[in-house]
């Protein structure tokens, strides 16, 4: 029987423990997913440790993603796009350093709208923290011609836009996101407002396109807010546990030899959990 699990500190809240143990009874596959608490102080030699154990690879959250990075002895494509690593693997006796989190944010995206209208389309993406630069790598290799980024603190989002210098990206001020909001055809929170026990996100979606498309990477509350006024508005929307999902199947297929099930949908399994 094959062991992953998951690394990080706290550990606690993760849903990926109960989401691969799902999948693994599902399949009646051997084996098993636990929770590794990780202490940052010790996470690089943990990491290190890893090919001398029988365990075939982990998924690595907050705050250990670039440890887990540098810890590799190679990364992949994805990896390197974003310096950070949610999933490190054995093979040929190197750690592999990987992220699923290009794959799993596109994922949801394109079976919902599909990569023509993304790639003919105009995004506003709101939040400049870890979230956000994952969200922009994926916008970017899905070929989107026009990002839009806002942050409640305007040098971050000018940063960022800076960091990743390319032409189809700008910044506009926390101050004129209703003007942004109104010309995009994907408008997608990144950000942490509207979080269970933060402040709602203060963007009115009166004046937004009828054809614009909703996605909040929040999924505590399962409905935020902001997707609960998008769809009174009759927009169409996606929630964040989607993309938790769509990036937990490549792990699982690299850990264990064999895609999840497609069949079943662990959405509700997950949010009785919560
Ligand atoms: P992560 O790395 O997981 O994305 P983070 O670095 O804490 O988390 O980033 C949180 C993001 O949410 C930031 O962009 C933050 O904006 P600031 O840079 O101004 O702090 C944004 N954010 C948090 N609460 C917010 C709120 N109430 N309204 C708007 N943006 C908010």
């Amino acid at each position: 029987p094959k062991l992953a699990g998951v690394c990080g500190w706290p550990i606690h809240h993760s849903l990926s423990p109960l989401l691969h143990s799902w999948w693994l009874k599902h399949l009646a596959l051997p084996g098993a997913y636990v929770p590794f608490a990780v202490d940052p102080k010790t996470a690089v030699a943990a990491f290190r440790s890893l090919k001398q154990t029988s365990i075939v690879g982990v998924n690595v959250t907050l705050p250990l993603k670039t440890a887990a990075f540098e810890s590799a002895d190679i990364a992949t494509e994805d990896a390197q796009k974003l310096g950070v690593a949610n999933c490190l693997y054995k093979s040929r006796g190197q750690l592999v350093a990987h992220n699923t989190d290009l794959e799993g944010f596109a994922a949801p995206l394109i079976a919902k709208i599909g990569v023509d209208r993304l790639q003919s389309g105009s995004v506003l993406v709101i939040g400049a923290g870890g979230a956000s630069r994952a969200v922009l790598g994926a916008l970017l290799s899905l070929g989107v011609p026009e990002i839009c980024l806002v942050n409640r603190t305007d040098a971050k989002a000018e940063s960022l836009v800076d960091q990743v210098n390319v032409p189809s990206l700008y910044a506009l001020p926390w101050s004129r996101r209703q003007e942004a909001a109104a010309r995009a055809d994907l408008i997608i929170n990144a950000s942490a407002a509207g979080m269970s026990g933060k402040p709602a996100l203060d963007l009115s979606l009166e004046d937004c396109r009828d054809s614009a498309l909703i996605y909040d990477l929040i999924y505590t509350p399962r409905v935020t807010p902001l997707m609960k006024a998008a769809q009174a508005r009759g927009l169409d929307t996606l929630g964040g546990l989607e993309m938790l999902i769509a990036q937990a199947r490549p792990s699982f297929k690299l850990f264990y030899g064999v895609a999840p099930p497609t069949d079943i949908d662990p959405t509700d399994m997950l949010f009785a959990a919560l």
